[in-house]
C-alpha cells in the first residue's frame, strides 16, 4: 500500500520513545473527581428509568437492533434487571469505550453518575414500575442506522470461511455497486450476518482501470471472492471509503463532509474472518448515505510505527502483563503539504490483548491535546470517534499513539472452547497491532 511506504519513509524522521511515553503524567486525568451520583428517592421505571432506557439502551435493545434481547418494556427491562443494573454500575453497558475528561465526542452513549445512581437505585428498591401517569415524556426507542440510506448492496453469495493453522482468512468480494457519476459518501453501515466471525471489514471504492483485474480474480479458486491476506496491494489504502470494527453501528461523516468516490468506481468488500472464533457463512451488506457534492471532502493520516509491521520493534512477549509501545510524528509534511489541520475523527486498532490506547497531539512546547483514551480495552467495541470540538495540529506538532497489551494466561483468546495460552508475538492479523487513523476535512 502506497500509503504505507510514505509512512514508512517518514518514519525516518519520527519519534521511537523506548520505554518513558513523551505524555504528562496527568494525560487525560479529570481537573477534578467526579461527583457521587444522585438519585431521585424511590426510583420507579416509568418516571425514572423510562428515559434512561430508551435514550441509552433501546437503540440497540430494540427489536431488530443489534442487541440479543430488547428493553423497551418495563417487562423486558424487569426481567434482565440484575445483569442490567451490574452492568450499567461498571460501566460495561452502554459500550462505551473512551475515559472521561480527554474529550467529547458526538454520539456518547456514556451515562451520568447520576444516571447510574438512579438505575442502581431502581434496582436496590425492587425494580418497581410505578404509575405510567408519572410517566416522563421520551422520544420512542429508534434502532441506531443512518438517517437515511441511498445505497444499499450485499455481498453476492455468503461466503463460508476456511480455517487455516494460525491464520485468519481475509477475503475480498466485488460488490454489485458502480457509481456512474463521482460521488460523496456521508454516511456507511457496514453489517455482517454472522457477527461470530466478522472480525473487521474495510469498504473500498475501486477505480475503474483496476475492476477487469479484480474481476478476472473473482471466484478463480472456485469459491466467491478472493484471496487478500498478502495481496491489497491493487486496494490502495486511499480508496478506503469506510469499514466496520465489531463495536461499529452506523457511522456518519460531520456535516457537509464526504468521502469522494470517483466516477467508474465499484465497491469492493475486504473482510476479515476469524474461523477460530466462530463457524458458518457471512453475507456482509453495506448501506450508503450519499451525496452528488459536499462542501468539504474526508482525508485520512494513518498513525503506526513501519518498523512494527516490517517485524522489528513491537515484540508482545508471552507472559508479559503490560508489553508497551509508543510511536510519534508529524503528519503535516507528508499529508497536508505542510499545512496545519484539524482533526474531526479517530479510531484506533488493536486486538484482543489489548488494555489501554491512547491517540494524543503533543506540541513542541511539552503540552499535548488529547484525542482519545481507552483505559479498558474491548476489541467487539472499537469504533470511530467524532470529536466534538476538533483539534487543531500545527506543523511540528506530533500525532501520537500509544498501546499497551496484556499477555498473561488469563487474557488469552478461547478457541474452540479451549483457553489459548500466551506466545511470544508481534505484527499481524492473528497476532497483534497498534495503529490509529485521525480524519481532517479539506474545503473542495
Ligand atoms: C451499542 C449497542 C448497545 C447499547 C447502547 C446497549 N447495549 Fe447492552 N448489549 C449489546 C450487545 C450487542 C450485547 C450482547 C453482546 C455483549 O454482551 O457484549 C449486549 C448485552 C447486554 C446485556 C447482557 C450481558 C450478559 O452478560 O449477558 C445486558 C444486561 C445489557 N446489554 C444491558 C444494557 C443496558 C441496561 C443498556 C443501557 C444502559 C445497554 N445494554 C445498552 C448492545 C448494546
Amino acid at each position: 500500500m502506497r500509503l504505507l511506504i510514505l509512512v514508512a519513509a517518514l518514519a525516518l524522521g519520527g519519534c521511537f520513545y523506548d520505554n518513558t511515553s513523551p505524555l504528562p503524567a496527568d494525560f487525560g486525568s479529570c481537573a477534578a473527581p467526579e461527583p457521587e451520583g444522585v438519585a431521585p428517592a424511590a426510583p420507579t421505571y416509568w418516571r425514572d428509568l423510562k428515559p434512561i432506557v430508551d435514550a441509552h439502551c433501546a437503540g440497540c435493545h430494540i427489536q431488530g437492533g443489534v442487541a440479543p434481547f430488547p428493553l423497551t418494556t418495563y417487562r423486558e427491562l424487569y426481567e434482565y434487571r440484575s445483569k442490567s443494573a451490574a452492568m450499567v454500575e461498571t460501566r460495561a453497558m452502554p459500550p462505551w469505550q473512551p475515559a472521561a475528561c480527554c474529550g467529547h465526542y458526538r454520539g456518547d452513549r456514556s451515562l451520568t453518575a447520576d444516571q447510574v445512581a438512579t438505575f442502581v437505585a431502581w434496582y436496590d428498591a425492587g425494580a418497581l414500575e410505578g404509575d405510567p401517569a408519572d410517566a416522563t415524556p421520551s422520544e420512542p426507542p429508534v434502532p441506531e442506522a443512518l438517517p437515511r440510506v441511498d445505497v444499499e448492496v450485499r455481498m453476492a453469495q455468503a461466503f463460508t470461511p476456511e480455517p487455516r493453522v494460525g491464520k485468519d482468512e481475509l477475503r475480498c468480494f466485488l460488490l454489485p455497486q458502480t457509481f456512474a457519476t463521482a460521488t460523496y459518501i456521508t454516511g456507511t453501515n457496514v453489517i455482517p450476518s454472522n457477527h461470530s466471525i466478522a472480525h473487521h471489514a474495510v469498504l473500498f471504492a475501486v477505480p475503474a482501470d483496476k475492476i477487469a483485474e479484480l474481476k478476472a480474480r473473482d471466484g478463480a479458486d472456485g469459491r466467491p471472492g478472493w484471496d487478500c491476506y498478502s495481496s491489497t496491494d491493487e486496494l490502495d489504502a486511499r480508496g478506503a471509503v469506510g469499514g466496520w470494527q465489531p463495536g461499529d453501528g452506523p457511522q456518519l461523516l460531520p456535516d457537509g463532509v464526504g468521502v469522494e468516490v470517483k466516477a467508474g468506481s465499484q465497491l469492493v468488500l475486504n473482510m476479515h474472518y476469524d474461523t477460530g472464533a466462530g463457524t458458518g457463512s457471512d453475507q456482509t451488506t453495506v448501506q450508503l448515505m450519499t451525496s452528488p457534492s459536499v462542501a468539504r471532502v474526508s482525508r485520512g493520516v494513518a498513525i503506526m510505527n513501519p518498523l512494527w509491521f516490517a517485524g522489528d520493534g513491537m515484540e508482545i512477549r508471552a507472559d508479559d502483563p503490560d508489553a508497551t509501545v509508543f510511536f510519534a510524528y508529524d503528519p503535516t509534511p507528508l499529508f497536508s503539504k505542510g499545512q496545519p489541520f484539524t482533526v474531526e475523527r479517530v479510531m484506533l486498532h488493536m486486538h484482543e490483548l489489548g488494555t489501554i490506547g491512547r491517540l494524543a497531539v503533543l506540541h513542541p512546547d511539552g503540552t499535548s491535546d488529547c484525542l482519545l483514551n481507552i483505559t479498558d480495552w474491548n476489541f467487539h467495541w472499537m469504533t470511530t470517534y467524532t470529536l466534538a470540538a476538533p483539534v487543531a495540529i500545527q506543523p511540528g506538532d506530533k500525532l501520537y499513539l500509544e498501546c499497551h497489551w496484556d499477555n498473561t494466561a488469563g487474557n488469552q483468546k478461547t478457541v474452540d472452547g479451549n483457553r489459548q495460552a500466551p506466545r511470544t508475538i508481534g505484527w499481524g492479523a492473528d497476532e497483534e497491532m497498534c495503529a490509529a487513523v485521525v480524519s481532517y476535512s479539506e474545503a473542495l
